[in-house]
């Protein structure tokens, strides 16, 4: 491998283990998943001190409202102490924050903590902070989809105009460009249905690290990996 580190312009990361880190230490899952929040305000840092530009994490599927009610009530209170508590840190760090996945699932005060905290951060001009929550790659399609079929319907747009890039600006990820480096901790080699549009040409690294012991070595790890990778898009090189 070459000593040259090549940065990605966008990060995503599918933050997976918090429940097997807590097994370990005979400690309730939902005390994985409070470390987990610790770890990726950590993590967010380093990404931004390392030069990248957009970073994404999955925090919560549109399938895991599937766990045990008293876990769903858990990781909901951690993601409204994490709204609140960002906020400030966002400012602090020129972090522009934004949510993705379908909020209107989500209680009222969740959605104004996450509205007042995308309205604070749009003029910030640094990292683009993106969460994904209640998310799902075929929720946010049939979403997307619904959106174009109505706007068609109402003859703003013809079927035959819609093009990538059209159905792109219809996602909830419209303006951010596609993550270049995919990571999923824990060991799991899937996707559980992240980002499936926009993953289409990212680079994949899985490491078996479970996600509270995530760190900024890691990071680089992974980033190093990624720079030895030739990426060819179809093109022959
Ligand atoms: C990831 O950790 C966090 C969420 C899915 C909310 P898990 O809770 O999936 O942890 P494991 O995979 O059971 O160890
Ligand atoms: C994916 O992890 C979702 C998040 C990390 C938020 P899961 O732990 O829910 O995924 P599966 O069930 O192992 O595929
Ligand atoms: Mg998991």
């Amino acid at each position: 491998m070459d000593n040259e580190l090549k940065i990605p312009r966008h990060i995503a990361i599918i933050m997976d283990g918090n429940g097997r880190w807590a097994k370990k230490r005979h400690r309730p899952r939902t005390y994985g998943h409070a470390k987990g929040a610790k770890v990726l305000e950590q993590i967010l840092e380093d990404a931004d001190d390392l030069g990248v530009k957009y970073f994404t994490v999955y925090a919560f599927s549109t399938e895991n409202w599937a766990r045990p009610y008293e876990e769903v009530k858990v990781i909901m209170n951690l993601f409204r102490e994490y709204l609140v508590s960002s906020l400030a840190k966002c400012m602090k760090n020129n972090v522009r924050a934004r949510i993705i996945g379908d909020r209107t699932k989500l209680s009222p005060d969740i959605i104004d903590a996450i509205r007042n905290l995308e309205e604070t951060t749009k003029n910030n001009t640094g990292i683009s902070f993106q969460i994904a929550m209640n998310y799902g790659s075929r929720d946010e399609i049939i979403r997307a989809v619904r959106k174009l079929v109505r706007e068609e319907r109402e003859g703003k747009i013809d079927a035959s105009e819609i093009s990538e890039e059209m159905l792109e600006q219809y996602l909830d990820t419209a303006d951010i460009p596609d993550p270049d480096l995919l990571i999923r901790t824990s060991g799991e080699e899937r996707l559980s249905n992240f980002l499936m549009w926009q993953l289409a040409y990212a680079e994949f690294y899985f490491t078996d690290v479970l996600w509270p012991d995530f760190n900024k070595e890691e990071l680089i790890k992974a980033i190093e990996k990624y720079s030895s990778r030739d990426r060819r898009y179809g093109k022959l090189k």
